[in-house]
């Protein structure tokens, strides 16, 4: 029988799967993967619907950087709410998602020996993305509980070698939204040694109270070094279809596209017609979805500190990282299977976003997703109470 490649050979499933195939068995509260269980607006999905029934070739292939709609969509929203100029025929290219923007970015941008930092917790198709492009990762830690990082560790992961960032804000599993003399310091740095940043903005509008999203293509210098990726997949709650872009300079977009080509070169053509609707929906949509997260964190915010574990109320995306050392006596991975297996609930031990020598940072937090509906979050706080017996 021949073997799989080697490339793969040791690799494991993801986290997800294996807590979603753990929590289906004893039937918990999935509060685990970032999946919403609720549908985007009801105009989008209909626009979809339309698309495929009366606009003629919508049911076969798109163009491969998709459709025109949608890249000026993408290009009005950059400059509706970053004063970004983007152009919609040679800086955007349409993903499969977001997930596809990232490894597509990072495979036309990074060379057999580059070195890539990476800031941890870091979601986790960053990695292989990046040893696949024979890419060496650096590892900058953020620490709890206000999950930072040490300016001066960050800049000692910038050496000649370095090639690119990969920068997450609103951040996923932490919540952090990067502040403005975060992201100054990680532009000096990128400017000084000539590094490109991948950005991860998928949650850029889940940001609350006080806190702003500011894409680090928009700092001076910037725009002409960074590769924006977001997608609908958050922003519209409609993470199935599998909507995603990148954005930015021509010249660095043309390494996207040559990957994205000869991986999807093009993927559902219905969806995008609901997205570039989706993309013009009033400031009212946005400000209706924050409320409804600000809502549901605080929620579940409430259920946690009720069952005696330890969190703030993050500043961005929907993720709450709760220190449960209070009410078990294990690391995170021991703690999730408990809380599946004795309490119903699932969580994410985020362990698996850092690097081997790392993982002690997170031995005591797990991450908890709020998108669901607020029925499915009562009970589970009323489950985690169970905890404090
Ligand atoms: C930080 C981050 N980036 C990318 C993605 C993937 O986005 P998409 O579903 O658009 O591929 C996710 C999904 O959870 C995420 O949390």
């Amino acid at each position: 029988m021949p073997a799989i490649a080697h490339r793969v050979a040791t690799m494991g499933t993801t986290i997800f799967s294996e807590i979603n195939t753990l929590a289906a068995r004893h039937q918990a509260v999935n509060l685990g993967q970032g999946k919403p269980d609720f549908d985007g607006p009801d105009s989008v999905v209909v626009k979809a619907i339309q698309a495929m029934v009366s606009i003629k070739g919508a049911n076969q292939y798109p163009p491969g950087t998709g459709i025109a709609p949608l890249r000026e969509g993408v290009a009005d929203h950059a400059r509706r709410f970053y004063e970004l100029d983007i152009n919609p025929e040679t800086g955007v290219v349409v993903t499969c998602g977001a997930s596809e923007g990232i490894f597509s970015a990072i495979m036309g941008i990074v060379n057999p020996g580059d070195e890539v930092i990476l800031i941890e917790p870091f979601f986790d198709t960053y990695l292989p993305a990046i040893e696949w492009a024979g890419g060496v990762p650096v590892y900058v830690p953020m620490y709890p509980p206000g999950w930072t990082f040490d300016p001066e560790e960050l800049r000692a992961a910038f050496t000649p070698k370095t090639r690119a960032i990969v920068l997450n804000t609103p951040h996923n599993p932490t919540g952090r939204v990067y502040t403005a003399a975060e992201l100054a310091l990680i532009a000096e740095l990128c400017r000084a040694h000539d590094v490109v940043v991948i950005a991860d903005e998928v949650y850029e509008h889940l940001v609350f109270g006080a806190a702003q999203h500011t894409p680090i293509a928009a700092l001076p210098g910037m725009f002409e070094r960074t590769l924006t990726v977001s997608s609908a997949a958050k922003t519209f709650s409609l993470t199935g279809w599998k909507v995603g872009w990148v954005y930015g300079h021509p010249d660095l977009i043309a390494g996207v596209w040559r990957i994205h080509q000869n991986v999807n070169y093009a993927l559902n053509h219905p969806g995008q017609y609901g997205i570039a609707h989706a993309l013009t929906l009033g400031d009212d949509y946005y400000a209706d979805l924050k409320a409804q997260y600000v809502r549901r964190r605080d929620v579940l915010l409430e259920g946690l500190r009720a069952a005696g574990l330890k969190a703030e109320a993050p500043a961005g995306a929907f993720y709450i990282m709760a220190d449960f050392s209070a009410v078990f006596d294990g690391d995170d991975v021991a703690f999730t299977r408990h809380l599946i297996s004795q309490v119903g609930v699932a969580c994410i031990p985020p362990s698996s976003f850092f690097c081997a020598a790392h993982r002690p940072i997170t031995r005591s937090y797990v991450r908890f997703a709020y998108c669901k509906a607020d029925a499915v979050l009562a009970e589970a706080a009323e489950r985690l109470a169970q905890l404090r017996v």
